[in-house]
């Protein structure tokens, strides 16, 4: 007899591990299929800033990220639990530094402290800052923690297996081709990135946004406490003692690679906010493939054919919206009332 699964989630991101994790909580059976390995796209070059009010947060999005950075706690605890991986959420706060626009919540209102004293490595230079409590996590370590939970669960992962095309039976999502197969589903869910619009018939207009960006550790491995987030540059701290400096945003195509005097630059940058990162060790630099896309708001939610939905283009901001997506996708895909009014998102506005 040939196997069929309720489900099948195109992509190991974040946010195809996230689905696979809620719909596989409702009883759903689920195939997750990956193109490369689980989790080494852009969930692993991403920074782990959980940006819930971001100076380029478009407005629409707004509700579902802060939704989601108020269930970050939840369930980033729960995929510990279950994996036995630290995922390293960190609620330090951040520290914003804008030449313009500043959140209406000041760092007087969030802690007293002046600059220095909040965080004593920071150049004092005379930016307006403001202090934010905002979380971050190690996204590598938060999709070695989810595909941990996913196998444990019984979600069925089929790595090194791209999706070539929708399978349709009367006019309905049927299951998915790959190369060397097919797979069949009552029901698909494309969370495939930067890829998602690359598998026919439906193309959705999401484009790679690269992003490059650095790892530094210094003899101090409590140099910084904060999330640093200023025009040029953004740190983000790690427990281990990492610092990640990031990022450029790049219409690049599907070029990964990192070149040096954009590297340096970012270091550079870096070493001006905090002049103490001069005598820390490069580790590692790397470049990663946003899920841009053509109104910078995500694709969600159910497409014209029935059966096939869409939960992708979430650009810079996939790891902070896991969690609401993974709720609000997986109450689409088994005919729930999302929580949320996702209509805004549908793939439908992209149709002539
Ligand atoms: N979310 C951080 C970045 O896109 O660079």
């Amino acid at each position: 007899m040939v196997k069929t699964w309720d489900v099948i989630v195109i992509g190991g991101g974040i946010i195809g591990l996230s689905i696979s994790l809620a719909l596989r909580k409702l009883g759903t059976t689920v195939l997750l299929l990956e193109r490369g390995e689980p989790g080494r796209e852009a969930t692993h070059a991403a920074a782990g800033m959980l940006v819930e009010c971001g100076t380029e947060t478009p407005a629409a999005l707004q509700p579902l990220a802060s939704a989601s950075a108020r269930m970050y706690p939840e369930f980033a605890h729960e995929l510990q639990d279950e994996s036995g991986v630290l995922i390293d959420l960190r609620d330090q706060g951040a520290i914003l530094f804008s030449a313009g626009y500043l959140p209406a919540y000041s760092r007087e209102a969030q802690d007293a402290r002046p600059l220095g004293e909040l965080e004593p490595a920071l150049d004092d230079a005379e930016i307006p800052a403001v202090f934010l409590q905002e979380r971050s996590v190690d996204p590598r370590a938060l999709a070695w923690a989810a595909l941990r939970a996913a196998k444990h669960r019984g979600v069925d992962i089929a790595s090194g297996t791209e999706a070539t095309e929708l399978v349709l039976s009367n006019g309905r999502a049927a299951g998915v081709s790959t190369e060397k197969s097919t797979y069949a589903a009552a029901a698909v869910v494309n969370c495939a990135g930067a890829w998602a619009g690359n598998i026919p018939p439906h193309r959705f207009p999401t484009r790679p946004v690269k992003g490059q960006m650095l790892s530094v550790i210094g003899a101090d491995r409590d140099l910084l406490r904060h999330v640093i987030r200023a025009p040029e540059v953004y740190l983000v701290p790690r427990s281990d003692g990492r610092i990640l400096i990031g990022a450029t945003v790049e219409e690049a195509g599907y070029d990964k690679r990192t070149d040096v005097a954009t590297i340096q630059r970012l270091h550079q940058a870096a070493i001006r906010m905090v002049p103490a990162l001069a005598q820390a060790r490069i580790l590692e630099a790397w470049a990663g493939l946003r899920p841009g896309t053509p109104d910078a708001l995500p694709i969600l939610g159910a497409t014209a054919t029935p059966g096939y939905f869409v939960a992708t283009g979430h650009f810079r901001d996939g790891i902070l919206l896991a969690p609401i997506t993974a709720q609000l996708m997986s109450q689409a895909i088994t005919g729930v009332q999302p929580d949320y009014d996702i209509s805004v998102f549908s793939p439908a506005r992209f149709s002539t």
